[in-house]
């Protein structure tokens, strides 16, 4: 969990697909509750179904099940959505809450029969609580250890079956024991303008916000493919129209409030501004480390890596090579610089 204070919300990116807790709210309100209402992810939903209908059709719980994909995508949603479909109850964690052994052992002996465990932040899981995750992935059982030394005693206990679902922003730190128990991976990719359209439509019906087409739009597109952005940037594009423009979002309300919002036409704030000068003005245009990155615009490397580049690297601003990051010629135009061409030697 995120446990933002004050503070730190207040210092938060209205971009940023991560959560805050002004958020939490209309999170749930506006979250889809079935498959036939989640707009988008096409082919992780048409196996999701497959994968649902046959565990219903056997009676079973489905296998063990994991998201991953940058913050804001829908992987929650997808989580409760399958509880939903399949008409089980979803017991919700998160890796770091999970801090013993022991913890684990309570939240799953209180499973009943197909139940849901949902993991969020699953790369995140303490080794030791990972390590007696396994035999209960695979053979429903759960060994605990009591006592220390020559003394210590070992139980085994029978699970119900259930499912796990994990999720995660960062796949690549799961390790690979734990990424080999899940029968099922889905990634959540970022959203095409037209799925974000249904999205913010549906949320203003929700929300009894008029808008028209083309304000819906123009917000879609500065949403960063991202379905928790384009909810945020509705309510401040309504807030801006309530006390500017009569309460109803048209292009220019949206256009002017997400001026306003420092959000430009590609959806990017001043932190992609940061990120990308900084790697064309100090470094060259790159290639230069994360780390090296991340200490010049003052943020935290994972965050650069999970929130922040991901969607820089979506819409080729940034390339990923073995020696570092590079900002793309796509990057040096839409900042408006000028590509330094390199003299070359011995040519006068
Ligand atoms: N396909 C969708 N259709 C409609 N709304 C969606 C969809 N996906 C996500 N949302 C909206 O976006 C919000 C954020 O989604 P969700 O919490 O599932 O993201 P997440 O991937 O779990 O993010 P995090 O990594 O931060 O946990 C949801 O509350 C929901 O309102
Ligand atoms: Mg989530």
């Amino acid at each position: 969990m995120n446990g933002w204070t004050m503070d730190e919300k207040n210092k938060k990116r209205i971009i940023d697909g991560g959560r805050e807790i002004s958020d939490t709210g209309f999170e749930k309100d506006l979250r889809p509750e079935f498959l036939s209402d989640y707009i988008g992810q096409e082919s992780v939903k048409e196996k999701l179904k497959i994968l649902i209908d046959a565990a219903k059709l056997r009676g079973e719980a489905p296998e063990h099940i994991l998201f991953c994909g940058p913050p804001g995508l829908g992987k929650t949603t997808l989580s409760h959505i399958i509880a939903n479909e399949m008409g089980v109850n979803i017991r919700v964690t998160a890796g770091p809450v999970i801090e013993r052994a022991g913890d684990l052992a309570a939240i799953i002996t209180n499973l009943e029969e197909n139940d849901i465990l949902f993991i969020d932040e699953i790369h995140r899981l303490n080794r030791s609580v990972e390590e007696i995750m396994y035999p209960a992935l695979e053979d429903g059982v759960l060994d605990i250890v009591l006592g220390k030394g020559p003394t210590a005693k070992t139980f085994r206990i029978d699970l119900p079956k259930f499912t796990l679902i994990g999720a995660t922003t960062r796949a690549g730190l799961l390790t690979a024991p734990l990424r080999d128990r899940f029968g099922a991976v889905y990634r959540v990719d970022f959203y095409d303008a037209d799925s974000l359209r249904v999205i913010i439509e549906r949320s203003a019906r929700i929300l009894g916000i008029e808008a028209d087409k083309e304000g819906v739009l123009e917000i879609a597109r500065r949403s960063r493919g991202t379905p928790r952005v384009a909810n945020r940037i509705l309510k401040r594009v309504r807030d801006f129209a309530q006390v500017k423009a009569d309460n109803r979002i048209n292009a220019e309300t949206a256009a002017r409030a997400l001026e306003m919002l420092e959000i430009d036409a590609m959806g990017l704030d001043n932190m992609d501004r940061k990120i990308i000068t900084t790697i064309i003005e100090n470094f060259g245009g790159g290639p230069v480390g994360i780390d090296t990155i991340a200490a010049s615009v003052s943020e935290e490397p994972g965050t650069i890596e999970d929130v922040y580049e991901p969607f820089l690297i979506q819409i080729g601003f940034i390339s990923r090579t073995p020696s570092g990051r590079k900002a793309t010629e796509k990057a040096y135009r839409h900042f408006g610089f000028e590509r330094d061409i390199p003299a070359q030697d011995g040519l006068f």
